[in-house]
């Protein structure tokens, strides 16, 4: 067959696919692709969809920009969306005082690691250079993010020209280093952070996801294990740098994930859900410590060297700006705790499943890793990848899935309904049902 796409697609082996469905329209939670075929976004279009593909407000939110202005810089201007924006991002997120604006969760964590390295040089603090994270975390794919979010499957063909960071580990239930009970393990990843922070002084900031780890395995943090770091970082004079790019805005059922968490960063980057998914957008938050750190006179030279031609976009900020006026509106993370029922009330039904290991759920985020024994956990290896397979039958049940790994990543948009995200799980159910049946994993 001839292929159908000349479109260099992300994170794909692209001799496996011969044909991509082309998406033509979008309907609530449903994509429509160009034969007429329906399919229900189990994805949440790469994690970002908030009220669906359609919602009236939003579009009109654009509209209405575009015809004002579509795109003017922040370089010696500045825009209404965009400060109207970040005041409410303010208001929103505790103790945070700036924003700064990038394109997408990759650089708004750039703009992260560049303000807290710059921080300790603009405070006259030399040795703090050091970048320390967890194992096994997921920051983007441009070369710093790929160097603190270091996951080996994705990035080691870089790892030369990658800069060297402090990892440690993390604590993944499903996965415990032998001998240790999930407590103990906990308190021993607790226990390694303080004691690296209290053997060296060089440590300038400690990274990490904030309330689960998404990308690297659905690893939900236990009770306290955010918080106990918070509580290190400031005890030893480290900055934390947290990433809610995945987990905020209502994907962990929290409008800001580190708040529930009873945790204090110092920097907190927002991406995806910002805009509704509907206009890429990232932003950096900084408390008031970082911030003036970077004035002083222009020969000094503290302010900060960054910056992007669409930072700020107008479009992208008017459409963030209707996004949490809807959030307001309708409720919306009141809404998602309540739907997220679901996922918990269903989770032994996929639990049991034969080629099912494992089920990790929050709020509107669940991962179900698929193995070829429950009880060796052993990961299913097919020839394949198993996203394509998981892919192709979920299609054929009317979902549009992806995997990570072997993990089937259910994400759908946040606004969805009961009913919709109890027909996602069915259709799951008879997808993985199938797989099994059809595949050698
Ligand atoms: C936690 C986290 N940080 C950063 C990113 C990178 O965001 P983007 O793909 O918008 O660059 C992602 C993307 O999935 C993510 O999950």
């Amino acid at each position: 067959m001839k292929k159908n796409s000349s479109v260099w697609h992300p994170n794909t082996q692209m001799q496996e696919w011969d044909y991509f469905d082309k998406i033509v329209k979008g309907k609530g939670m449903w994509l429509i692709d160009s034969t007429g075929k329906k399919l229900l976004d189990g994805v949440g279009s790469m994690w970002c969809n908030v009220w669906g593909h359609s919602k009236k407000e939003l579009i009109n939110a654009i509209i209405r920009q575009s015809k004002k202005i579509p795109h003017s810089s922040l370089f010696n201007l500045t825009n209404e969306p965009s400060e109207a924006l970040a005041k409410k991002l303010i208001k929103i997120s505790p103790n945070m005082n700036r924003v700064f604006y990038s394109d997408n969760g990759s650089t708004a964590m750039e703009i992260a690691f560049k303000l807290a390295l710059q921080y300790w040089k603009n405070s006259g603090i030399r040795n703090k250079t050091i970048l320390a994270t967890l194992e096994n975390g997921y920051h983007g794919d441009t070369f710093g993010a790929m160097s603190v979010g270091y996951v080996p499957e994705f990035f080691s063909k870089f790892k030369e020209q990658l800069f060297s960071t402090i990892k440690v580990s993390v604590p993944n239930r499903y996965r415990l280093p032998r001998g240790f009970s999930f407590e103990d393990y906990q308190l021993s990843c607790i226990e390694k952070i303080e004691k690296l922070f209290s053997t060296t002084d060089k440590i300038a900031a400690f990274v990490m996801e904030s309330g689960a780890q998404v990308a690297g395995g659905v690893i939900i943090y236990p009770q306290e294990f955010q918080k106990k770091i918070s509580k290190l970082c400031k005890k030893y004079d480290v900055l934390l740098i947290l990433d809610e790019v995945a987990t905020g805005f209502g994907r962990l059922g929290s409008l800001i994930e580190y708040h529930a968490q009873d945790s204090f960063p110092d920097i907190v980057a927002y991406g995806k859900m910002l805009t509704g998914g509907y206009i890429t957008m990232g932003s950096t938050l900084t408390t008031k410590k970082i911030y003036d750190s970077f004035l002083g006179g222009f020969k000094e030279m503290r302010h900060l060297f960054h910056g992007h031609t669409f930072t700020g976009n107008p479009l992208a900020a008017a459409v963030a700006n209707e996004n949490l006026k809807l959030y307001e509106k309708y409720q919306l993370i009141k809404k998602i705790q309540n739907t997220s029922k679901i996922f918990e009330k269903r989770r032994d039904e996929l639990n049991h499943l034969d080629l099912v290991g494992d089920v990790r759920n929050k709020g509107m985020l669940m991962g179900i890793e698929l193995v070829k024994n429950k009880i060796q956990k052993t990961p299913i290896s097919p020839k394949k990848s198993i996203n394509k397979i998981i892919f192709d039958e979920g299609k054929k049940n009317g979902i549009y899935l992806r995997t990570l790994g072997n993990i089937v990543m259910l994400v759908p948009p946040l606004a969805i309904s009961t009913k919709e995200l109890d027909l996602l799980i069915d259709r799951t159910i008879l997808t993985i049902k199938n797989t099994k049946k059809k595949y050698d994993l």
